[in-house]
């Protein structure tokens, strides 16, 4: 499946734009169209790169265009979105008094990662003729709740399909008691559940793909371990694997043996700690000239 999609994850501040950044870098060297995409809220790629970034993608080297998504502007398209929907659902929407329920909505939990799987949506509908897209990610909870958020919402529109197929087996008993025919108008209301299912069927098969790596940045520490510990456990719960294992700043070529135990089926790259900062296109690209065994393929 094309494009590959490579997503960097872990814990705050362990490297995941940094390393994302170097790896897109490599890749387009190495004749790669790539897309790198910054998923994270407070955007770093910007100070990385030393260049402004936005929603539409920017070119920042030879094959390598950097985009940043604007979480603001798919809030809002979602909220539009929902409203759109419901309105053109439910003819009766003055008695549900709407606008009122909308105002709260805004600031309703869980709408960040609404806004993500959108972008998520857009981009790898939008970006088909990349070679690779590579997503530099939030630290941890946000990006857990991110990739859950196909599994969990499959789970609840199942169960709203079966409820509204309760409801319309005895609408239609009614109707056939009154009117002694079947009624043969379309449930509005369970063709659209239909269609979000099939939708997010599709979003949750991009996360389990074997097209789709999950690079897990750690540093040299017990918390950095414990937490990419956690980070793979609750990934396998919802059938997501991870990929590689990237040990980040590192000072010494020795995997610990923890890591290795842990992550026996995943590759592990180690990327060496700089004494000079890794800002600029020039600097991302010295790194990699000083470091060319490392990299991820
Ligand atoms: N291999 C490295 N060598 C030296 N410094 C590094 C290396 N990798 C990252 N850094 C530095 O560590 C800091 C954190 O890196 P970075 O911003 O990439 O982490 P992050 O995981 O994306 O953080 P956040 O969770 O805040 O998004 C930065 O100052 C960065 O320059
Ligand atoms: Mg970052």
């Amino acid at each position: 499946m094309k494009p590959e999609l490579q997503f960097f994850i872990g814990k705050g501040g362990v490297g995941k734009s940094t390393t994302s950044a170097i790896t897109s870098v490599h890749l387009s060297r190495n004749s790669h169209d790539i897309l790198l995409v910054s998923m994270d809220p407070a955007h770093n790629q910007r100070d990385i790169f030393q260049q402004d970034f936005g929603e539409k993608p920017q070119r920042a080297g030879n094959q390598l265009v950097v985009k940043e998504v604007n979480v603001d502007y798919w809030i809002e398209k979602y909220l539009k979105e929902t409203e759109k929907t419901i309105k053109q659902t439910y003819s009766y929407e003055s008695a549900f008094n709407l606008q009122n329920y909308f105002n709260v909505l805004q600031f309703s939990p869980g709408l960040e990662e609404y806004a993500l799987l959108l972008a998520f949506e857009n981009i790898i509908h939008t970006f088909k003729d990349k070679d690779i897209i590579i997503f530099d990610m939030a630290p941890t909870a946000l990006t857990l709740r991110f990739f859950s958020l196909p599994f969990i919402t499959l789970i609840w529109l199942d169960e709203l399909l079966k409820l509204r197929n309760q409801i319309y087996a005895k609408k239609e008993i009614i109707s056939k008691i009154k009117i002694g025919r079947r009624e043969i108008e379309q449930d509005k209301v369970k063709a659209k559940l239909e269609h979000l299912i099939y939708n997010y069927e599709h979003l949750r098969d991009h996360f389990i793909s074997n097209a789709t790596k999950i690079n897990l940045v750690m540093n040299h520490d017990r918390l950095s371990f414990s937490e990419a510990f956690r980070i793979k456990k609750k990934l396998k719960d919802i059938g997501i694997n991870i990929e590689t294992i990237i040990i980040n700043k590192a000072q010494s070529k020795e995997v610990p043996d923890e890591v290795r135990n842990e992550f026996n089926n995943q590759k592990i790259a180690l990327f060496p700690l700089s004494s000079k900062s890794i800002l600029g296109y020039k600097a991302l690209n010295e790194y990699i000239d000083e470091n060319n065994e490392i990299f991820l393929e």
